[in-house]
């Protein structure tokens, strides 16, 4: 009987537990689960026997690979995979995926919803703004950028995209405008929203040059990842312009100083929600133990990342 572990310092909704053993049960899979653990060392242990693994945000490092000696598949239940070690699964020969879109539409929703929470001031009884007429940024156009974008349009918003891995064609066909380059993205837009991963490239690329560019009422949203804005430009911009604001499923380092002296011109949620919705974790969990199953009984690699 295949071993399947669901490691999850951040537990998927019971639902989303219950049809993963739903399914597995019917394959005859085995599943074991490990949440809110607290130590990683007690992931690294639970790892030992088990031939796969579904996890979130958790650390799959090269030391959690090795100690699965017989580990063939591990799925990251979402969307990045910056907390999977690669080179260490690749070397092992053990196949890493993601879930690519199955919880787009509530990180969508939560950037929609920190968006409408700052406009109206955290709602404490004092006059806000509008998001009708104002304008928008996706920054890469990716499965929750599509959905940011349709939203904002039911809102009234003007929606402009950049994503250098997409043709103009292909933003425009959903009515957004694409803009081809990410300094127009930035001097064009009040709000700005980033979808791109965290990766070598990316991390720290947020910075004071592109955030001045933004027109006055600059509103930044990252449902993203912290690292890709750089926190040293963050104070900068904070400090340089009293319009600009910042809001973020996931609080920077600096969060302390920025919540202090920037009062009501920041958010930040105090986990990472964006995907915390039953349905996101019940389509990305679904999907996680499918493709494992694909997997082991048919070698079906669609979704690998570590090709
Ligand atoms: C993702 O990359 O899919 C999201 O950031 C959600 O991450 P989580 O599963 O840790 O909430």
């Amino acid at each position: 009987m295949a071993k399947v572990l669901v490691a999850t310092v951040k537990p998927f909704a019971p639902a989303a537990v219950e049809q993963i053993k739903l399914i597995a049960d019917k394959a005859g899979y085995d599943v074991q689960l490990l949440e809110k653990y607290a130590n990683q060392s007690d992931f690294v242990n639970a790892v030992a026997d088990v031939d796969a693994l579904i996890v979130r945000s958790d650390k799959v490092t090269r030391e959690v690979i090795e100690k699965g000696n017989n580990l063939k598949v591990v799925v990251r239940a979402g969307a990045g995979y910056d907390n999977l070690d690669l080179e260490a699964a690749t070397e092992k020969g053990v196949v890493a995926m993601n879930t690519p879109g199955q919880n787009s539409n509530a990180v969508a929703e939560l950037a929609i919803g920190m968006m409408i929470f700052n406009a109206r001031n955290g709602f404490n009884g004092k006059a806000g703004k509008e998001l009708k007429g104002k304008s928008i940024g996706i920054h890469a156009y990716g499965n929750v950028g599509r959905i940011v974008g349709n939203l904002a349009k039911g809102f009234g918003m003007k929606v402009y995209a950049f994503d250098p891995f997409l043709s103009k064609e292909a933003i425009e066909k959903d009515g957004v405008i694409a803009l081809s380059s990410v300094e127009d993205l930035y001097s064009t837009c009040q709000y700005i929203s980033l979808h791109i991963p965290a990766t070598e490239k990316t991390i720290n690329s947020i910075n004071f040059d592109l955030l001045s560019k933004m027109p006055k009422g600059a509103t930044l949203v990252n449902t993203a990842r912290k690292e890709v804005v750089c926190e040293e430009s963050l104070l900068k911009i904070f400090d340089k312009r009293d319009d600009f604001n910042y809001i973020s499923d996931i609080a920077p380092d600096c969060k302390d100083v920025i919540s202090e002296k920037y009062e009501g011109r920041c958010f930040f949620t105090p986990k990472k929600m964006g995907a915390q919705t039953a349905e996101a974790n019940i389509n990305s969990g679904v999907a996680a133990i499918n493709q494992i199953i694909n997997y082991i009984e048919k070698g079906d690699k669609t979704f690998q990342v570590n090709k």
